[in-house]
């Protein structure tokens, strides 16, 4: 049976592991960032947090916040794990972030994509929006989308199961009960 995949915005049990799962891809993966990947986005009060799991795994996080008061949104941190890919979380954490934007007024969204997931991005709606640039040193393909009319999704918190973020090399696994 296909696991099912949930996306919402990360509350005070899962905040922990939606930024576990951005340092083990961000930092220890593609060590695109050192130490840590947090900055000053993630510490204002507009930034959403999301997390995804799959089945009772958690698999991945996005992260969106406005930019200005005129419906500019940008999202970024998109992170799936690795034995969650191809399994079109990804995908969902994306729409899940699109939908997140739009229902809070946004008109359009903005994201720099890593280069290679600039086709990625466009089956999803997504657009390039300009040249490719550097960003941590790797060339980056800023992308947008347009939010008007973009229709909702439901925020799927799950009920009392528990989550488990799969283990890692080089992390400890926190075991999460959400209820
Ligand atoms: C890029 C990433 C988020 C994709 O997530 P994912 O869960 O593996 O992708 P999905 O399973 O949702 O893929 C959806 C579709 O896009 C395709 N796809 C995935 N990555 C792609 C890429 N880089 N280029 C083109 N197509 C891609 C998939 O094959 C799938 O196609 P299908 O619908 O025909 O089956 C994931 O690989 C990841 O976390 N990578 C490391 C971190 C990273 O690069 N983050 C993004 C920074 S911009």
């Amino acid at each position: 049976m296909t696991a099912r995949i949930r996306c919402w915005k990360a509350g005070p049990t899962e905040i922990s592991c939606h930024f576990a799962i951005r340092h083990r891809i961000f930092v220890e993966e593609q060590g695109v960032m050192v130490f840590t990947d947090m900055d000053r986005w993630d510490e204002n009060p507009s930034t959403v947090h999301v997390v995804a799991a799959r089945g009772a795994q958690m698999a991945g996080a996005v992260r969106l916040y406005p930019l200005d008061d005129e419906g500019r949104w940008k999202g970024d941190r998109l992170a799936v794990l690795p034995d969650h890919r191809a399994s079109l979380v990804g995908a969902r954490l994306v729409r899940f972030a699109v939908a997140t934007a739009a229902a809070a007024g946004g008109i359009r969204m903005e994201a720099s994509v890593q280069a290679p997931n600039a086709r990625f991005f466009e089956r999803l709606g997504w657009c390039r929006d300009g040249d490719i640039g550097s960003y941590h040193g790797l060339p980056h393909q800023p992308m947008a989308i347009d939010l008007l009319g973009v229709p909702a999704m439901a925020d799927e918190r799950p009920g009392s199961i528990e989550l488990r973020l799969p283990v890692a090399q080089s992390a400890p696994s926190p075991l999460l009960a959400v209820s």
